[in-house]
């Protein structure tokens, strides 16, 4: 595999990678050469500076693309044309229309296309994922995510890409989305929302603060509140899951635990054994989960846990609510096309 943008979260991938039995970090790829070769030295791969002198790799089956948001779907799209497998750090793209354009041109290629959503691999998620295939809710009522957390003006400053409306997307693309995606795949499909954006701290092109109120194609109501205004420091990262017989909230500063485990057909005894020996598997499913996912779907010729088609379906949610941010009106969802 070949890494594209050898910033921050490109050490998670590099690092993931070592000693995994299914696959190898082969070369990797910064315009900032320096941090090309500074990763290649740390973990034994190749270094470029020109992303399609490493597409002509004959080593790399598989693309990672670690690059600013704003510009996955280009690299992605060349991954593709080049005949390489891509696996697209989140967010997936910034628009419905690209998206689109990029599962087709996979499609057409034959190359297997992925997301990295991390969180739904962790045994916390897929407990609630099976509380609900099992029908443990009962009806669903409603469903919430809540992203309280907090990002410093350095943080804004520290690459000019953050912040930006082309390469960042805003805090749902960008923070809120790891919860989007969730709130989606557990209790989704949503088919209207109404939002509101505010820019209420940062000095930035995109919101800091996004309210908005969904409703689910089932009848369920639901909120998802992003804010990185919160004083001092992270303090929430949730899902809150409410049905007419069973409750639960995954929670903490960054979603690693079970707050609220209650259902009818569990003794209050057992849903508390239950949800302290999930509490026990502590923060665990990541990056290394992931690619080994992604690994083994380019290899038994499957679709990946987060495939391009699943990503699509939190875009066009992620769309929807941004178009009724700028139009001061609910919006319908659209299941299909890329407009
Ligand atoms: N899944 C997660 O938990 C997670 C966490 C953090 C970041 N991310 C995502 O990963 C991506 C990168 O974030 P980051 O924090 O590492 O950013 P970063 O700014 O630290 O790194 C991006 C790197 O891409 C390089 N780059 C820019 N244009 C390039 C090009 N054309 N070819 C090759 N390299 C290029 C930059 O020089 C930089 O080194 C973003 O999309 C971000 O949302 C995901």
């Amino acid at each position: 595999m070949a890494i594209a943008g050898c910033g921050h979260i490109s050490k998670k991938h590099a690092a993931a990678l070592k000693g995994m039995d299914i696959a190898r970090l082969a070369a990797v790829c910064d315009i900032r050469r320096e941090r090309a070769e500074s990763l290649a030295g740390q973990f034994g791969a190749a270094a470029y500076s020109d992303y399609a002198e490493m597409l002509q790799d004959k080593n790399i089956d598989a693309v990672i693309v670690c690059s600013p948001s704003g510009l996955h779907a280009s690299m992605g799209e060349k991954a593709a044309a080049a005949g390489k497998h891509v696996l697209i750090e989140k967010p997936f793209v910034l628009r419905l229309a690209d998206g689109v354009r990029l599962a087709e041109a996979c499609r057409q290629k034959g190359v297997r296309l992925g997301v990295v959503h991390p969180n739904r691999m962790k045994p916390i998620v897929q407990a609630l994922r099976n509380a609900v295939d099992k029908g443990l809710f009962g009806k669903i009522t409603h469903a919430n995510a809540t992203l309280r957390w907090n990002r410093r003006p350095e943080y804004y400053r520290s690459e000019p890409w953050r912040g930006t409306r082309a390469f960042d997307g805003g805090i749902l693309y960008n923070q809120a989305v790891h919860l989007i995606d969730l709130l989606n795949w557990l209790a989704g499909p949503v088919s209207e929302v109404f939002a509101y954006g505010a820019s209420r701290m940062h000095q930035i092109e995109c919101e800091d603060v996004c309210s908005c109120v969904l409703k689910f194609s089932n009848g369920a109501l639901g909120i998802i509140e992003a804010a990185v205004t919160v004083y001092p420091e992270n303090l929430e990262e949730s899902l809150s899951f409410f049905g007419t017989e069973g409750t639960a909230v995954l929670g903490g500063r960054t979603m690693s635990q079970v707050m609220e485990w209650s259902f009818s057909s569990l003794s209050s005894e057992e849903a508390f054994n239950q949800a302290n020996r999930l509490n026990q598997t502590g923060n665990t499913g990541g990056h290394k989960d992931i690619l080994h996912d992604f690994a083994d779907a380019v290899l038994c010729k499957r679709e990946p846990l987060v495939s391009g088609r699943e990503a699509l379906k939190s875009l066009r949610l992620i769309s929807a609510i941004y178009d009724s941010v700028t139009s001061r009106r609910p919006v319908k969802v659209t299941m299909q096309g890329g407009a």
